[in-house]
C-alpha cells in the first residue's frame, strides 16, 4: 500500500497515545486531524495540541468524520470500544486507505490485570478490525512497544520493523503486556530494541 505520509488521522487522541502520537506528528510536520466521539472533545484536542506546538496544521472532527479525511488513519481506543469503533469508521473509509491500529486487547481494558491479555476469537485486535473495515482498505498493527510517555518526552532512534503477516499481531500486542510488567516492577518507562538489523533500518 502506498499512502502519503503528509497527513493523517488519529481515532483516540484525546488519550494518552493518541495525544502523544499527534504531537510528534504535529511537529515532524504532518498534518493531523483529531477523531473523537465528541466534536467538542475531538476540537479541544486540537488546541492542546497547537499550545504543544504552535504553528501546526490540526483540526477535530467526530471519528466518522475523522476517518475519511486522510488516507492514513490511526486507532488508538481502549480494546473494550474497539469493535464498536472500527463499525463506525469503517462506514465512512474507503478502499485504499491505511489504518495503523495501536490498540491492544489487555485484560484492564474491561476491569481486568494490565499484564493480562484478552484472548480474541480473530487472534489479535488488529485482525479484528481487518474483518470490520470495508474491502481495500489495509489494517496495519503498530505502535505497541511505544509508550505514550515516551513520545511525549524522547523518542530517540525509532523505526519501524516490519514483522510480517497481519497475524504477527497476536504476538507483537501482547508486547504492551510485558512492558508494562517490566515497567511496574522497575518503575520506569522501558522499551523494546531489536537487534541484528541491515543497516538500511539502522
Ligand atoms: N498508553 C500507552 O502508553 C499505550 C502503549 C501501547 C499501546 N496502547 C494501547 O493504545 C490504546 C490507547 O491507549 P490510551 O492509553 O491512549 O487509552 P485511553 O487514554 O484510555 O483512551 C484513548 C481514547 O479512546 C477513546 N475511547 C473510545 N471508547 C472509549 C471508552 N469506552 N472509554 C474510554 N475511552 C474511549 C477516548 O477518546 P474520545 O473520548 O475522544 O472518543 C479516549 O481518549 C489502548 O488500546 C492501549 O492498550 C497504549
Amino acid at each position: 500500500v502506498s499512502v502519503p505520509d503528509s497527513s493523517v488521522t488519529i481515532i483516540g487522541a484525546s488519550g494518552a497515545l493518541g495525544f502523544g502520537l499527534a504531537v510528534r506528528l504535529a511537529a515532524a510536520g504532518v498534518e493531523v486531524t483529531i477523531g473523537s466521539r465528541d466534536t467538542g472533545r475531538a476540537e479541544e484536542t486540537a488546541q492542546r495540541v497547537l499550545v504543544a506546538v504552535p504553528g501546526c496544521a490540526v483540526n477535530g472532527l467526530d471519528n466518522a468524520a475523522a476517518a475519511a479525511a486522510h488516507e492514513l488513519v490511526v486507532l488508538s481506543v481502549p480494546f473494550r470500544s474497539h469493535h464498536e469503533t472500527v463499525v463506525q469508521i469503517g462506514a465512512t473509509m474507503r478502499p485504499g486507505q491505511l489504518l495503523i491500529d495501536a490498540t491492544v486487547p489487555l485484560a484492564a481494558s474491561v476491569g481486568g490485570k494490565p499484564t493480562r491479555m484478552l484472548g480474541v476469537w480473530q487472534g489479535s485486535a488488529a485482525q479484528q478490525a481487518q474483518e470490520l473495515v470495508p474491502d481495500g482498505v489495509t489494517v496495519v498493527a503498530a505502535l505497541h512497544t511505544v509508550s505514550a510517555a515516551a513520545l511525549l518526552d524522547r523518542i530517540d532512534g525509532l523505526r519501524c520493523v516490519d514483522a510480517g503477516r497481519l497475524e504477527m499481531a497476536r504476538i507483537t500486542e501482547s508486547l504492551t503486556a510485558l512492558m508494562i510488567a517490566v515497567n511496574v516492577r522497575y518503575k520506569t518507562h522501558a522499551g523494546i530494541r531489536i537487534t541484528g538489523l541491515p543497516d538500511t533500518l539502522r
